[in-house]
């Protein structure tokens, strides 16, 4: 039996309706998998899983990063919570997760536990979408292109209030280069953009900044984009590796809580 499947925006994703159950069994992984891949995102309105349900539906469709409690990484802003909270700040700015990493993540499942009143709706553009679109000339300037991407670079956009420690502290976490188009496995192509990306290697600093604002804002149009309107208990799934994402801005007391459950990734960024 093939899962009901209805389009949110015309160029990413779609919602899934079926019941926890069916989604558990494992017996639809492989329609899922493929839907987001090709989609970009993956909406359960009001799925309302528990933690160890979230856990065990994801790994069934991939193996489960081994962060936060139990595999669930609290996202919130809340620092008697998640230590960490300060990181988040960057979740404001368009991101790919684990640029810094060898192997970026290949997708993470994220449930919606408490919602902030204003804010707090998240937003996925459809990188692969973005590169599909270049006009020839454009697609032959950014391939073979390669970006610096680091923890600095969204740190100082995030937090500008940052002390000479925060600025020792980022630092001291991986610098990595990237090429700007990433050919996948598949043979497609997508983007790699987001606040991470310092710089191309080898231009001229205002001209490699001017490009990457420029491509950010193309591949960031709606057309690109599709934003969620949180309710509790809605699970979504994005694609990593096919996709950029960001909050809209919320207040570090709304209370504001995500549940997420991250799954390893499958292929170097090449
Ligand atoms: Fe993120």
């Amino acid at each position: 039996m093939t899962l009901e499947t209805i389009d949110l925006a015309p160029r990413i994703g779609t919602e899934i309706r079926a019941n926890a159950a069916a989604l558990l069994s494992g017996e639809h992984a492989a329609q899922i998998r493929e839907v987001l891949g090709e989609r970009g995102l993956l909406l359960f309105r009001e799925l309302d899983l528990d933690d160890r349900q979230q856990v065990a539906f994801a790994r069934t469709l991939g193996d489960v990063l081994d962060q936060g409690e139990d595999h669930i990484y609290k996202v919130t802003l809340d620092k008697t919570v998640t230590k960490t909270a300060d990181y988040l700040l960057g979740t404001f700015f368009w991101h790919i997760d684990g640029t810094t990493d060898a192997i970026p993540s290949r997708a993470s499942l994220l449930s919606a536990r408490h919602l902030s009143e204003t804010g707090g709706r998240t937003e996925w553009a459809n990188t692969y979408a973005a590169y599909e679109d270049l006009l020839p000339a454009e697609k032959g300037t950014v391939d073979g292109l390669r970006v610096v991407h680091s923890a600095e670079t969204i740190e100082r956009v995030a937090r500008p209030d940052f002390t000479e420690e925060d600025v020792a502290d980022w630092r001291t976490r991986p610098v990595r280069s990237h090429p700007l188009v990433w050919t996948h496995a598949s043979g497609r192509k997508s983007l790699v953009l987001g606040a991470t990306a310092s710089h191309v290697e080898d231009m001229d600093p205002d001209e490699s900044r001017a490009l990457l604002d420029r491509l950010l804002t193309q591949a960031t149009q709606d057309r690109y984009v599709y934003q969620h309107e949180w309710r509790v208990g809605d699970l979504v799934i994005w694609d990593n590796t096919g996709t950029m994402h960001r909050v809209v801005p919320y207040a570090a007391d709304s209370g504001r809580l995500m549940h997420r459950t991250t799954l390893i990734g499958e292929e170097p960024l090449a």
